[in-house]
């Protein structure tokens, strides 16, 4: 490929000068700040310390959230709501528990816009991609099943499948596999590389587990709190078709290590366990 061409490509997403701050009593610096450009088919991950505002810009990207200060741009065009170009999952499943899984996949936010207009064509497709999306997330017998019926791992799945169901250019995931066991996590890492490469979407996805930032990301950006920022992009050094033996090699290791460290730094937690550690002492101090 000529390196010169990919440089001239527009990306997908465009961050300038971001700035977010919410008002109150106490107004919150959110943001500060923030210049990042995502790719299209690039898959970047946000670490950072609790609060550093990593569920704001992700919010602000899928048009939930409006910034104060700077721009957006996806897809070349200012953001200014939610749209259909953009996916969005959450940490916790959030599927209509009345209807089944095949349903719930099949109503997605382009089916309701555009209710209407809606041809029996129109169905038919949707149907056959939604049959489709749920062979993908391995759930091809459990099209009839109902939510409260399926795991933790089966319904963030098949919220995965609903989010894909209109062909979202982006996916926003803010911790989408945050409340699952480390096993399911496992086969969720799988599966979400399966989709980047199977739907090509650009995907910016957001963990507080650096071992899942590093797995799943072509570039980790760190963000540091008190204002949220951007601190440091890493550049993962790992191609496609990662598998799980990666996850301990020396160089991921090495890399996981430098990032914790990073972030340990940036949140101020060193002085929290300074506190500990005085409390802890005081209070031995107290028993004797
Ligand atoms: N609706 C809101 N009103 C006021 N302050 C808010 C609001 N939402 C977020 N904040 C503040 O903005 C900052 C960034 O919050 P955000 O939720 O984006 O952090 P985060 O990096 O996602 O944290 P976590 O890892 O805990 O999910 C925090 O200080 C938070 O208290
Ligand atoms: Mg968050």
């Amino acid at each position: 490929m000529d390196a010169s061409k990919v440089v001239t490509l527009a990306p997908k997403i465009r961050v300038r000068s971001l700035g977010k701050i919410f008002e109150g009593p106490r107004p919150v610096v959110a943001l500060e700040d923030i210049n990042l450009d995502v790719q299209d088919n690039e898959f970047v991950t946000l670490v950072g310390a609790s609060g550093c505002g990593k569920s704001t810009l992700l919010r602000i990207i899928g048009g939930l959230e409006y910034h104060t200060s700077g721009e957006v741009i996806a897809g070349g065009r200012a953001i200014s709501g939610p749209g259909s170009d953009r996916a969005m999952v959450f940490q916790h499943y959030s599927l209509y528990p009345w209807l089944n899984v095949i349903d719930n996949i099949r109503f997605s936010r382009r089916l309701r816009v555009n209710r209407e207009d809606l041809t029996s064509a129109d169905v038919e497709r949707a149907s056959g991609r939604a049959d489709a999306l749920l062979n993908l997330m391995g759930l091809p017998s459990m099209a009839d099943a109902f939510p409260s019926q399926l795991s933790g791992g089966m319904q963030q799945r098949v919220a995965i499948a609903r989010a894909l169901m209109p062909r979202p250019e982006i996916l926003l995931m803010d911790e989408p596999f945050g409340a699952l066991d480390a096993q399911t996590r496992e086969v969720m890492h799988d599966l979400i590389l399966h989709v980047f490469r199977l739907e090509k979407s650009t995907i910016v996805f957001v963990t507080h587990d650096v071992e899942e930032a590093i797995y799943l990301g072509q570039r980790v950006v760190l963000l540091a709190p008190r204002p949220g920022r951007i601190d440091t992009v890493y550049k993962v050094p790992f191609g496609a078709g990662r598998r799980q033996e990666l996850k301990h090699t020396r160089e991921f290791l090495d890399m996981k290590k430098e990032i914790l460290e990073r972030i340990r730094e940036t949140s101020g937690m060193k002085t929290d366990t300074d506190l500990l550690e005085r409390m802890s002492r005081a209070a031995g101090q107290g028993e004797e």
